[in-house]
């Protein structure tokens, strides 16, 4: 899905449709809501007393969730996938995808080794990684055809599937080796769009609030108006707005995909003064248009009713955290939906704040396939009525 031409417009479309069917929304919300039941338990064992890296903790659930998606329920508590996608969600976050060494050990891994060694510097094995994400899809896609096979209650759960949706185009059997590569790189894609994204997103996020008390408060207030102790739905969401406009102002203020994906010019076009040629390669600066005072004044701040008019939503022009146009985010709701049930959750079964006393705009970042906040630690504590 990052190449181009038709194959990228086909599994564009694909994966549009498997996202958009009403009956996958569900199966996503179930997915999230387990995940993050299942980080809240390891949190529980977390010294309350000392600071703790909060975005690290959502790291491993913000692969599962993808995984999820992808076969349609949430892994096996206790599994060997759980396992396998835990150390390749940390090595995509331990990899810097722009350094050159990355690029070197695609082609030559032995000798990139080798130079890593002598440059004292930690390489994460890419192919090795991708592989064992590649197995691991290959295995559910598997699993699904042989459910597909089956008229029972085990085939109804997988309907709603990304999987089993895309299967339906490109064919349960009898499919060429193309296609398959084609099909698993596909669903791969997902994985090394989604993950490190939504995981960067929701510590920014959690970052912005732990140093914002006043909107935490509010939007803990929020949370506990609306849901009480009941499931959280993403049909919640409009009865939110406070907390949606904390979680829109922490996506404008972060910096995930700085530059978005690198285009390329299949025209001659004229921008200002400048003409720009067929075949130029271009980038965007999302943090120039972010932070702009003619859009946003006072950018720097933390400031989620710039987003709320007359008590709802309002929409503005240049808020552009997925991109615009044809090769915009292609999981950008779903990214909404793992965004507003993550901060809900968290809001409102615990108190958080910031161990240290760096502005916002100073914190240290990282970049991976993302862009990442580097030393983002917290104090965590479960919140008294729970
Ligand atoms: C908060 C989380 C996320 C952010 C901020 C984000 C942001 C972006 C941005 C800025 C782009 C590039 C747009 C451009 O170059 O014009 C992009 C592309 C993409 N994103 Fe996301 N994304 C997020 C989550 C996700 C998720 C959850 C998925 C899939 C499950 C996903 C899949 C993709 C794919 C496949 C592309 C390439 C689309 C194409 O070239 O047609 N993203 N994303």
């Amino acid at each position: 899905m990052f190449g181009n031409g038709e194959p990228w417009d086909r599994n564009r479309k694909l994966i549009r449709k498997a996202l958009e069917l009403p009956s996958f929304r569900p199966v996503l919300e179930d997915v999230i809501r387990h995940e993050m039941d299942m980080a809240f338990q390891n949190l529980e064992t977390y010294d309350c007393t000392k600071p703790i890296k909060l975005g690290e903790a959502f790291l491993v659930p913000s692969i599962n969730i993808i995984a999820g998606a992808l076969r349609g329920a949430p892994l096996p508590p206790v599994s060997e996938e759980r396992r396998a996608l835990k150390s390749v969600a940390q090595d995509m976050i331990d990899c810097d995808f722009r350094s050159l060494l990355t690029k070197f050990s695609f082609k030559c891994p032995v000798a990139a080794k080798v130079l890593s060694k002598l440059l004292f510097t930690d390489l994460v094995d890419v192919r090795n990684t991708l592989n064992t994400l590649r197995d691991e899809i290959r295995k559910w896609v598997e699993e699904i055809r042989l459910l597909s096979a089956a008229d029972d209650g085990a085939l109804a759960a997988v309907k709603s599937s990304i999987i089993y949706s895309l299967l339906t185009e490109f064919g349960f059997t009898e499919v060429s080796e193309e296609k398959e590569a084609e099909l698993v790189m596909t669903l791969n894609d997902m994985f090394i769009a989604g993950v490190t994204t939504v995981q960067s997103a929701f510590e920014f996020i959690l970052m912005y609030l732990s140093k914002y008390p006043d909107e935490q408060k509010r939007a803990q207030e929020e949370v506990e108006r609306v849901a009480g102790s009941g499931d959280l739905t993403w049909a919640m969401q409009e009865k939110m707005p406070f907390v949606w406009a904390c979680i829109l102002e922490g996506l404008r203020l972060a910096v995930v995909v700085p530059t978005f994906i690198p285009h390329v010019l299949t025209q001659d076009m004229k921008v200002d003064e400048y003409t720009l040629h067929k075949g130029t390669i271009g980038a965007f600066s999302l943090c120039s248009v972010h932070r702009d005072e003619k859009y946003f004044t006072e950018p720097e701040l933390f400031d989620p009713m710039r987003h709320l008019e007359d008590g709802k939503i309002k929409q503005i022009h240049s808020y552009r955290p997925y991109g615009f146009g044809r090769r915009s985010c292609v999981g950008w709701d779903m990214a909404n939906i793992e965004l507003f049930l993550m901060t809900t959750s968290v809001l409102r079964s615990f108190d958080f704040w910031s161990a240290d006393n760096i502005p916002p705009q100073n914190m240290e970042m990282k970049s991976c396939f993302a862009q990442h906040l580097k030393n983002f630690t917290c104090f965590v504590i479960r919140r008294s009525h729970q």
